[in-house]
């Protein structure tokens, strides 16, 4: 592996063994029960994200990926960034497009990556070394909601969250989010953010509820995480994937409903789940968004929108906001 490349573990060494305990205990004994959608992310589960992003049904990535290949080099231009932050960057597929743009305007010289994943974090930052030849990479495993780690690079600094992984936080959690970003960012530095839009129920559970099962098998990877690490007897064939619109909510919910009434033992957490028959585990959210809304909350939170882009078919938005004066 290249000297360009850095890879700073941040996470606690307990991670796995205080924070998911934590997730799992206060989240499979509330009502409704649920789990943090960060947990599906394990080598397996970054793998099957990967194969989401190319069902013919998940159009949000391609709709991404059409307004960044318009869009990147304008955005290097208003940005004339030296460092490209980038949080839940998975394979940072997409952001080869704002590395081009940023190589070619000269300016870059860090891309920090950030992810739970290291296992993602590591394959991206080989292959983007081998690409990007005078690239540095340095590279964060860390929980973005614990802890922003922007890192130290040359300013101004972009950061990038793409992929609509915001709508995977909850109002309340959006709200400390800002905040924490707000604090994060310096007066000349920006946030590039890419939000999936409001549309057509069917359009939208479709995207979650693929034909080859895909998704399926990425919700119900989290029951393999617990398995292994909490040492759970979950049987992944006695519950279905859901996925439903919360029209009320505005967000595609994915749940794992039990077929049938069962218990589940989850020895690591002294926890014994009673399941009725039709009991769901929430696993994700997935909030879908408006403009007026978000130009509104991201105003609450300190940063100003200044530029709105969508794809042709405004399934999908960027924006470009900086911090408010
Ligand atoms: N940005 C990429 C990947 C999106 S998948 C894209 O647009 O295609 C969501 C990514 O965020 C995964 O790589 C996952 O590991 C990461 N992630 C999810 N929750 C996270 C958290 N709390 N902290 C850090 N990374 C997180
Ligand atoms: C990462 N995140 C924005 C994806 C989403 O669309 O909410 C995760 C995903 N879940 C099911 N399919 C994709």
């Amino acid at each position: 592996m290249t000297n360009r490349f850095t890879l700073d573990h941040r996470l606690p060494q307990d991670h796995l063994a205080t924070t998911l305990r934590a997730d799992v205990l206060h989240g499979l004994s509330a009502a409704p029960r649920t789990l943090p959608s960060k947990w599906f992310y394990d080598a397996h589960g970054s793998e099957l994200f990967e194969r989401i992003t190319r069902l013919p049904e998940y159009y949000p990535t391609r709709a991404e990926q059409e307004i960044l290949a318009r869009r990147a080099p304008e955005i290097a231009t208003l940005t004339g960034a030296r460092t490209l932050v980038e949080l839940g960057s998975g394979s940072s597929r997409k952001t080869r497009l704002l590395l081009d743009a940023l190589t070619a305007a000269g300016t870059l010289r860090r891309y920090a990556p950030l992810d739970v994943s290291d296992c993602a974090l590591i394959e991206a930052g080989e292959a983007l070394c081998r690409d990007y030849p005078d690239l540095r990479v340095a590279a964060t495993v860390t929980d973005f909601e614990q802890e922003l780690a922007v890192g130290d690079g040359p300013g101004p600094r972009l950061l990038a969250f793409l992929g609509s992984t915001i709508g995977n936080l909850d109002p309340a959690e959006r709200r400390s989010f800002y905040a924490a970003l707000r604090q994060a960012l310096g007066p000349d530095d920006a946030l590039l953010l890419g939000v999936d839009l409001v549309k057509d129920a069917g359009t939208l559970v479709r995207a979650y509820d693929d034909g080859q099962g895909v998704t399926a098998a990425f919700n119900k990877n989290v029951l393999t995480v617990l398995n292994r690490e909490l040492d759970a007897d979950f049987d992944h064939a006695a519950f279905d994937h859901v996925a439903v619109w919360n029209g009320a909510e505005e967000r595609i919910e994915m749940h794992l409903r039990s077929r049938s009434a069962q218990t589940v033992k989850i020895p690591a957490v002294d926890l014994v789940l009673h399941l009725g028959a039709g009991e769901s585990l929430r696993t994700e959210i997935s909030g879908k968004f408006r403009r007026e809304a978000l130009t509104a909350e991201l105003a609450t939170g300190g940063l100003t929108v200044g530029h709105w882009w969508t794809d042709r078919d405004a399934r999908f938005a960027l924006l470009l906001a900086v911090p408010t004066r």
